[in-house]
């Protein structure tokens, strides 16, 4: 990037008051949404699925985000290899669909033949000296945690140690490992990424935005009645592993370390799982013997987030297409011994987070609308924007750097 895009950026991160929406540039300005790319996205993990969707050799599965696409698979060995799709030869995208089964990969323009491990395996009638052992498909770093799917495009991704450490037991609670993807949906949304990511971090929305979800969830409560209610909430069930509270996310993360987060909420009228009414849709994960009437939500790194009922789990993130366009994708996940159609209904597990992102994401592109005009400006952030305003803060330190 150049000086003068350099010094262009610096001046609007300068000109944010904190307490403040961002300014229009943020969401507009093509040399803003470049340098998120290289700070932001091609720095930290992101979440891309669960092993559960590559359960045999040759499974594969594609993960995209701006111009990048990256190719995650089950590996002859039956380990979980992630490469850029992007051919060695002239460049070509190589996988095309966005899952499937191969057992190896070939590249749809001259064929060049890849195995899973990445290596090109075989080229025709290249010079002699052509050395395809210097011409494997890139390699993507690619963590498991319990069964997640994580890759990072940095050379020098964060260490994941401290979060291992610390939710190891969250994650074998619930049983992430034993999980399927039962159904998955993709939203996309003509907005800027960061007007999703900030609406999926406030609750200031959720009473007038999503009735469905404010009937069962505490946290669209006033600030006041929640904390009360969370506080009964974890009195009642002090010292249980699920009530752990991690606050490592954003700049409360370690040097070098990447951030997450940790807590559960209670739900409200003796709702039990996030469904109609708050009934049950699903048999409960991993060891859990009983409901209590709460909801874990969880955040590793600063872009993917985990909603933990007892009965299922919900995975959400938010990537950019580009500037003005991203995609909201929600994976819903069960017990993987669960059989739809007997232990759960697809309709009946998928309800409540389908109509509430589909209201995200008119109020996303309302906001969208609104941001674009030229009588924008930043607005004061309410009591319940607090985490909107900590993601801001670590934003701005991020893209300074
Ligand atoms: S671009 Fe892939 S084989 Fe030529
Ligand atoms: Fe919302």
């Amino acid at each position: 990037m150049t000086r003068l895009k350099l010094d262009k950026i610096t001046q609007y991160i300068a000109a944010q008051r904190p307490g403040y929406s961002l300014a229009q540039a943020f969401y507009k300005d093509v040399d803003v949404y470049q340098a998120e790319i290289e700070h932001i996205f091609l720095k930290h993990w992101l979440y891309a699925g669960h092993a559960s969707q590559i359960p045999l050799a040759g499974d594969y599965f594609t993960f995209d985000f701006d111009t990048e696409s990256v190719i995650i698979a089950r590996t002859a060995s039956g380990d979980v290899k992630a490469h850029m799709n992007v051919c060695r030869h002239r460049g070509s995208k190589i996988c095309l669909e966005p899952s499937g089964s191969q057992k190896s990969l070939t590249c749809p323009y001259h064929a060049w033949n890849y195995n899973l491990d990445g290596q090109l395996i075989s080229a025709r009638n290249m010079p002699d000296d052509f050395d395809r052992s210097q011409n494997g498909l890139h390699k993507v770093n690619v963590a498991l945690l319990h069964g997640l799917i994580f890759v990072c495009l940095s050379k020098e991704p964060p260490s994941l140690s401290a979060l291992q450490n610390e939710l190891d037991e969250v994650f074998e609670l619930f049983g992430f490992n034993n999980m399927k993807l039962a159904e998955k949906k993709s939203y996309r949304i003509p907005a800027n990424w960061k007007l999703a990511v900030e609406n999926y971090q406030e609750c200031y929305h959720c009473a007038p935005s999503h009735p469905e979800f404010a009937q069962i969830h505490a946290m669209a409560k006033p600030p006041k009645v929640f904390q009360m209610a969370k506080s009964d909430f974890a009195q009642a069930n002090q010292g249980q592993p699920k009530f752990k509270q991690l606050n490592r996310y954003f700049d409360l993360a370690e040097v070098g370390q990447e951030g997450y987060q940790y807590d559960r909420n209670p739900l409200l009228r003796n709702a039990l799982s996030g469904s109609a009414g708050g009934k049950p849709v699903a048999p409960l994960l991993g060891s859990i013997q009983e409901y209590d009437g709460g909801a874990s939500e969880l955040m590793i790194g600063p872009l993917s987030y985990f909603l933990i009922y007892d009965d299922h789990m919900l995975g959400y993130r938010f990537l950019p297409n580009s500037v003005d366009e991203c995609i909201c994708d929600v994976s819903w996940y069960v017990n993987e011994s669960a059989v739809q159609g007997k232990d759960y209904q697809l309709e009946q597990l998928t309800w409540l987070w389908d109509v509430t992102t589909q209201a995200d994401k008119k109020i996303i592109m309302n906001n969208q609308k609104g941001v674009d005009s030229r009588y924008y400006q930043p607005g004061r952030l309410s009591e319940m924007e607090h985490f909107q305003q900590s993601f801001l803060t670590w934003y701005l330190k991020t893209l300074a750097e």
